[in-house]
């Protein structure tokens, strides 16, 4: 092809080094000194500076405004439909190449400013360092990973020889469809949903997160850098249950693509497959929605590897990833010293403001989440034993919405706080008799996210490839942390339509299929 292989955005700098300590030191400040700007709304070439904004705070000190962001009153989707659909005709004639040529264009950007971007997150969702540039390098590789599936499409696919006729079977776009992204992977995610889209020929309108706001307003600066046309992805900033709403149920968006909350994947996916009056086309929803994934340990296993990845898959990010680990299951047998181990290595993550040097967790997302996480370690004494944090306290304090982590151990596998997804960094710890048992309990909610298993016993790990019953499995490591074109991502029952982002397939669902037959 005309671009070189794929390669992943990896590794990831070691901060303990001075290189790129400094850096990061050199981009926090540097971006500190452009908190509090205001950014406008985006469709086509209009840039709105409307009287409602959200103000995007920092959640380890809420008083810090990063940005405020224009939101857009859901009258402007008519606007923002009108400008997607006067760009679709122009992009959608691009050949795959050259709209390949803009993600790698924008890739070399982003891949340039790198630290800035990761400091945009530290500050406006409290990543950590770590967590933050995985974040940046993970939009860098959706970039170059679809530019190149773009081309691969775009030759379309074989078909059966027939006598006297030439049959040919290609891709084309969609059309106008929307993106509505999360506020926890909120570079790599939105950017990986756009440029899908994008680059499959569609024109969009984006709707980011509401706490998230300021980092999807600096992507578009970048697109404008890198020569996208205006209208092909328009920024619609705003409340879900408002501009999420107008944009799901409007009848001209032909596909919705959403990363979220098992709740409001689950109201658009009946919003998008409700027929309007005059529609003409049946609408597409694209949904990654929840988890409630298990760690399994089996007997036998080393403990202090395996509690390093248990404790990066349940606090990663104060566990707030659909992929994180927020039920492990332990083998009788190794109960008592992994949990020992677990709770020993998770007593050194540092929590505070990653805004400085050597934070492992930063603060929850905002006062919602706080409560909510807070409410669930509430259910939790009572269904459990307390064994590590539970120290925050109950509402959220204002210099920062820090929540320790925090583990409870013999849980019963159908605890509220071992069924319902709590996205915070809450841990429930529950015993298995044996193998077959552990497998059970953790195939026993609605969701079918990620899951892991440490084990050395081949059987077992055999049964787990094909029992195990989820999108993402990892064998004897962390279940977070996905990467592109690695371990195409998405998961199986109530997490959503398993649409696989950063795969092979993934491309398809924003492409509809034509066969031409010509006889001679
Ligand atoms: N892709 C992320 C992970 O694997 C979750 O969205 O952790």
């Amino acid at each position: 092809s005309m671009f070189t292989p794929f390669q992943n955005e990896y590794p990831y700098p070691n901060f303990s080094e001075e290189r790129p300590r400094k850096k990061m030191e050199e981009a926090l400040q540097a971006v500190a000194g452009q908190l509090g700007k205001l950014y406008p709304v985006c469709l086509g070439t209009s840039r709105i500076e409307s009287t409602e904004r959200l103000v995007s705070i920092n959640p380890a000190k809420p008083h810090q405004v990063v940005g405020q962001v224009c939101t857009a009153p859901p009258e402007l989707v008519e606007k923002a439909v009108l400008e997607a659909e006067r760009a679709y005709p122009a992009w959608s004639s691009l050949s795959p190449e050259v709209r390949a040529r803009h993600l790698v264009k924008l890739a070399a950007i982003l891949r340039r400013r790198i630290y800035e971007f990761s400091a945009w997150m530290v500050y406006e969702v409290s990543k950590s360092w770590s967590e933050a540039y995985a974040d940046v390098a993970e939009a860098i590789d959706f970039l170059e990973y679809y530019a190149r599936e773009a081309v691969r499409w775009g030759q379309g696919k074989p078909t059966v020889d027939f006598p006297g006729e030439e049959n040919v079977y290609f891709y084309l776009p969609l059309g106008v469809g929307a993106v509505i992204a999360p506020w926890n992977f909120p570079l790599a995610i939105l950017t990986g949903m756009t440029m899908a889209a994008v680059v499959a020929g569609n024109t969009v309108i984006v709707k980011p997160a509401e706490q998230s706001s300021v980092i999807a307003a600096k992507l578009m600066e970048l697109l404008d850098l890198a020569g996208f046309p205006p209208g092909v992805v328009n920024l619609m900033p705003g409340p879900g249950e408002t501009v999420g709403e107008a944009l799901t149920a409007h009848p001209k968006i032909r596909f919705v693509a959403f990363t979220g909350s098992k709740e409001v994947g689950i109201h658009i996916y009946q919003k998008v497959a409700t027929v309007q009056p005059n529609q003409k086309f049946l609408r597409r929803a694209i949904l990654e929605m929840g988890g409630k994934d298990a760690i399994i340990v089996d007997d036998g296993v080393g403990l202090d590897t395996t509690a390093t990845e248990i404790v990066r898959s349940a606090f990663g990010f104060q566990g707030q990833k659909c992929s994180a680990c927020s039920r492990l299951i332990v083998h009788k047998n190794l109960y008592e010293p992994l949990l020992q181990k677990v709770i020993e290595q998770a007593r050194r993550l540092r929590v505070g403001d990653p805004a400085q040097y050597g934070i492992d967790m930063g603060a929850v997302i905002d006062a919602d989440a706080y409560r909510k996480i807070q409410s669930y370690i509430a259910i939790g004494k009572t269904e459990g034993e307390l064994v590590m944090g539970g120290v925050d306290p109950a509402e959220p304090d204002e210099t920062g919405y820090f929540i320790h982590p925090t583990i409870f151990r013999d849980v019963a596998p159908n605890a509220r706080i071992a069924q319902e997804e709590i996205f915070g960094p809450v841990l429930a710890v529950i015993k298995a008799d044996d193998f077959d048992h552990a497998l059970e309990i953790a195939n026993s909610t609605e969701y079918g996210l990620t899951g892991a298993l440490f084990s050395y016993n081949r059987e077992h790990i055999e049964r787990a490839r094909r029992e195990f019953h989820v999108g993402n499995l990892y064998i004897n490591r962390k279940c977070t942390g996905a990467l592109v074109g690695v371990q195409p991502f998405g998961g199986f029952n109530m997490s959503g339509t398993d649409s696989k982002a950063g795969g092979p397939d993934y491309l398809g669902l924003f492409l509809q299929a034509k066969s031409v037959s010509e006889r001679f």
